[in-house]
């Protein structure tokens, strides 16, 4: 279908009946995200002037990405980039996709510190440390994350988007130490292993699992991060962690047990438990 000169209208139907045989939900819906997303235009654009050509190559891209989401890659994959708050970021294979509900972590943790030093442990896209460069006041932000393929895109992400975080490798808090952060924000796997093997495969099929699964029971990281984090923060800086809304109460007690004061659990824009935020004491 790519090699001939191709109206508008028969590109779109070609590949609205390419995402149909793959059995992707409301295929002419998702044809023409896909006609915005590659072809940087108006979705209307394909519906305007149906019987006008389309660029060969575009309609070869346009082709290809459709055989891509029929064999169930994620659209932010199929077109190299998701959005998070006031950023389009890379975004690809090396990291999870960020996600809306991650968002309102930036809301929580600027509503409580807004300058001074951060730190986002498990930075992925850089998503989190990036926004919350831009949108608060802060002279130092740093994102750390096991994987190198997430640093190389979080780099990529700093230079598209003019960013000036730090960005460093290693073990959660591990690299960090001796340290005294104001502020430490963290969506780190949370996952438990047999959930993370119900996971839809559109998901687990195109996320890396180093991302996903926080332990056998999933609170595992998230506690090993509770522990740390009181070690590279001063006393009354701030915690802000996405968790499993499942867990949610059980990281509050966890969190309680270890010494973390003004301890509470906040809902995300679903109205689930998703965000806990705690302080060091001043004097643990
Ligand atoms: C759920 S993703 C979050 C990515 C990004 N912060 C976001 O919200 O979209 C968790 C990230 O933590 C990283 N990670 C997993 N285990 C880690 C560890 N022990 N130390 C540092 N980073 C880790 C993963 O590589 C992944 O990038």
């Amino acid at each position: 279908m790519s090699d001939l000169a191709l109206s508008r209208r028969e590109l779109l139907a070609g590949v609205t009946a390419t995402l149909r045989a793959g059995a992707v939900p409301e295929p002419r819906r998702e044809a023409l995200r896909l006609w915005t997303e590659l072809l940087s235009c108006h979705s209307a654009e394909a519906l305007l002037g149906p019987d006008e050509s389309v660029e060969p190559a575009h309609a070869a891209a346009l082709c290809r990405a459709a055989e891509r989401r029929a064999g169930g890659e994620p659209l932010a994959h199929v077109a190299g980039r998701a959005g998070f708050r006031r950023f389009t970021l890379h975004s690809d294979r090396r990291a999870l996709i960020p996600r809306p509900e991650t968002e309102g972590l930036v809301d929580l943790l600027l509503a409580r510190v807004r300058t001074g030093s951060l730190v986002d442990v498990g930075t992925g896209t850089g998503a989190l440390a990036l926004s919350l460069a831009t949108e608060g006041g802060f002279t130092t932000v740093v994102g750390v994350d096991l994987s190198a393929g997430a640093l190389e895109l979080a780099a990529e992400n700093r230079a598209s988007t003019g960013g000036w975080i730090q960005l460093v490798r290693g073990d959660l808090c591990e690299p960090l130490r001796p340290a005294a952060f104001d502020a430490l924000v963290s969506n780190p796997p949370y996952l438990s292993a047999e959930e993370y093997s119900r996971l839809d495969p559109s998901v687990r099929d195109w996320e890396p699992a180093g991302a996903l699964v926080g332990g056998v029971k999933g609170v595992e990281l998230t506690t090993r991060l509770l522990d740390q984090a009181r070690t590279v923060l001063r006393p009354e800086g701030w915690l802000a962690v996405e968790v499993d809304c499942a867990r949610a109460l059980e990281c509050a007690r966890r969190a309680s047990a270890l010494g973390w004061s003004d301890i509470a659990v906040h809902a995300d824009l679903f109205g689930r438990d998703r965000y806990l935020l705690a302080r060091r004491s001043a004097t643990t």
